[in-house]
């Protein structure tokens, strides 16, 4: 196939959203715990939760539309079943999303790859993202931030002290493990090499 060809595959057939206001309910059968897992890239973490998670019911959302497609293919192909793929930008799609309170988990892997200033706009995790979470997210469920980028950590922290429906973990804001039992691909990666990653841990109120 002409890269041209695979371009039109991923756009046309990578998952999108419904239309309009949807529930997040209603993407995936069962009354397991609603989980976010947003950018997740090339998708590991969503193999990883699934599989630490069964009873959970995963909602993944990625902007680019190969990495979208190619997490749903191998996930049919792999017959997991409590994984659902919306491809967007999170900030637009989880405005649309309902029902409020419904989501136990979020996570957001290694986000926001961008350095320059005039990149600023393309950030997910910023006060839109986290008011969407804050409406989503039930009391006591959990949003979970990891970078392997040290200032950027200290923004996310400094974000989250900065708003009202999440309160940090813990004092500094950092935990020494990813609760979770999923690793992403680039927090794999930074194992691996022997990276430090900040983890940053908070609860809605
Ligand atoms: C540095 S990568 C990390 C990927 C993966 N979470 C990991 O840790 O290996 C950031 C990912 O977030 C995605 N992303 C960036 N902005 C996004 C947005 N607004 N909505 C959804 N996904 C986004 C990118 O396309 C990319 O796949």
């Amino acid at each position: 196939m002409s890269e041209s060809d695979l371009r039109r595959l991923y756009r046309e057939q990578a998952p999108r959203p419904p239309e309009g206001r949807f529930s997040l309910e209603e993407l995936l059968p069962g009354q397991g715990p609603l989980e976010l897992d947003i950018g997740f890239g090339r998708g590991l973490s969503l193999f990883e939760r699934a599989e630490a998670a069964p009873e959970s019911r995963i909602v993944g959302i990625e902007v680019k539309t190969k990495l979208a497609y190619q997490a749903d293919q191998r996930l049919r192909k792999h017959g997991v079943r409590n994984v659902s793929i919306l491809c967007g930008d999170a900030r637009e799609i989880l405005k649309r999303a309902e029902p409020a309170r419904s989501v136990s988990r979020a996570s957001i892997h290694f986000p926001d790859p961008w350095w320059k200033k005039r990149h600023g706009k393309r950030r997910v995790i910023g006060e839109g993202l986290l008011a969407e979470l804050g409406r989503l997210v039930k009391p006591g469920g959990e949003l979970f931030i990891q970078t392997d980028v040290e200032h950027r950590a200290e923004e996310y922290v400094a974000q989250l002290r900065a708003q009202t429906d999440f309160v940090l973990r813990s004092p500094s804001g950092y935990v020494d493990r990813n609760p979770f039992d999923a690793r992403s691909n680039r927090e794999r990666r930074a194992i691996r090499d022997g990276l430090p990653v900040w983890r940053i841990l908070a609860v809605r109120r």
